[in-house]
């Protein structure tokens, strides 16, 4: 049985309708989302829509939290941008969602950040000096303890890594379909880059004989339009890092 996982979309519809062609070319049914499904310079409305039409198993991020429970006055730019291109059905669809959730069937746990957090890494940490690394197993073991399932899920950094813990549990982050980089000043000024435009995602295969594959699919699509489009909409930083990866 395999379940596709993807990620922090941010808005970008082009990325999203090559992860989802890519996903069914594969024969894959089942989708787990792992929220900051919208807020990005780029297409939030087509992104609600593609995601509202299909049957994806969805939580929600900080940014969609922040869409539902701040007033436009106190959002961060990119965020007011896509409060003001979202509508009501928008609106309804994210506050249908929970912060975390499991899929007991399929053996899941689906968190954003940490289980217990949307903004705090869980796979990667920072020096002082801003600098982004794989966090230490202590800390990974630490966030997944008491949490019983075979596959923890979790996004948030926008880098795609899965870490085995010390009694085999898996904990994997898909990376980013919509937003290969970008910088951020909370806790510490710091970027992520990954150093490509492509769109991230995973497939988890559950085999029969009770062994789990992990794929990360890095998927080519029309970044250039993507970049376009955040650049019309005033967004030349979200532009170049849509273009390159690179902040
Ligand atoms: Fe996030």
């Amino acid at each position: 049985m395999k379940i596709a996982v993807i990620a922090d979309i941010h808005g970008n519809a082009p990325a999203l309708e090559a992860v989802l062609a890519d996903i069914d070319s594969q024969g894959i049914r089942e989708i787990a989302n792992l929220g900051d499904h919208l807020s990005g310079p780029i297409d939030p409305a087509r992104t609600a829509d593609l995601l509202m039409a299909r049957n994806i198993v969805s939580i929600r991020g900080n940014h969609d939290r922040a869409l539902i429970t701040l007033a436009p006055d106190a959002m961060i730019a990119t965020d007011r941008f896509t409060h003001a291109a979202l509508d009501d059905r928008h609106f309804a669809w994210l506050r249908t969602l929970a912060p975390t959730r499991h899929m007991n069937e399929q053996g899941l746990f689906l968190c954003h950040g940490t289980p217990e957090s949307d903004l705090v890494y869980w796979l990667e940490d920072l020096t002082a000096a801003g600098v982004v690394h794989r966090a230490d197993a202590a800390r990974i073991e630490r966030l997944a303890a008491g949490i019983d399932v075979p596959v923890l899920l979790c996004a948030h950094t926008h880098i795609p890594r899965l870490v085995t813990l010390s009694d085999g549990r898996l904990v994997i982050n898909p990376g980013s379909v919509g937003c290969p980089a970008y910088a951020d000043d909370e806790p510490v000024a710091h970027k992520v880059e990954t150093g490509t435009p492509r769109a991230s995602y995973a497939v988890i295969d559950k085999r029969a004989d009770g062994s789990t594959d992990v794929a990360f699919r890095l998927v080519a699509y029309d970044h250039v339009l993507a970049a376009r489009l955040a650049e019309g909409n005033g967004r030349p930083d979200w532009a170049r890092a849509l273009a390159t990866g690179w902040v």
